[in-house]
């Protein structure tokens, strides 16, 4: 389907994850308006607040490349069930998502993932918009 080549790359980035502290590996794939992909892994630290995750990680590897608009981003955390991003990645996802309604897909495994999207995992969000009022 559509998005098999996002999820799989997002399968494989957790991989890569860092997470000592937690023990819990996210893997993330962000696709953007080019149809580049760019991938993230959570990195935790020692001082927990320096910890990364892996959806901020792929975005942010793709924007500090010159990339601007999210088109859709997968990600997987717990393998037994459909984890979603956490508050903080929701809202970076808002910033650059190139629509309230872009898909963000949540993996289990590479034959069973849903598809929410960003506007229903952060109804009501804050934008640049509230600070033009
Ligand atoms: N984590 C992510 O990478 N993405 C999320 O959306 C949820 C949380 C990471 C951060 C930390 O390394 C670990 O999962 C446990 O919170």
């Amino acid at each position: 389907m559509k998005y098999d080549r996002l999820v799989e790359i997002a399968i494989e980035a957790r991989e890569f994850a860092y997470a000592p502290y937690s023990k819990f590996k996210v893997g993330a794939a962000v696709l953007m308006e080019d149809d580049s992909i760019y991938s993230g892994c959570n990195i935790e630290n020692a001082s927990f607040g320096a910890t990364n995750c892996a959806e901020r990680t792929a975005i942010f590897k793709a924007l500090s490349e010159g990339h601007k608009e999210i088109k859709a981003i997968a990600v997987i955390g717990d393998p037994n069930t459909h984890t979603y991003p956490c508050g903080i990645c929701r809202q970076v996802m808002t910033e650059f998502a190139e629509s309230a309604d872009i898909p963000v897909i949540l993996i289990k495994n590479k034959e069973d993932y849903i598809i929410k999207t960003l506007d229903e995992i952060l109804p009501g969000s804050f934008t640049k918009k509230d600070l033009e009022k």
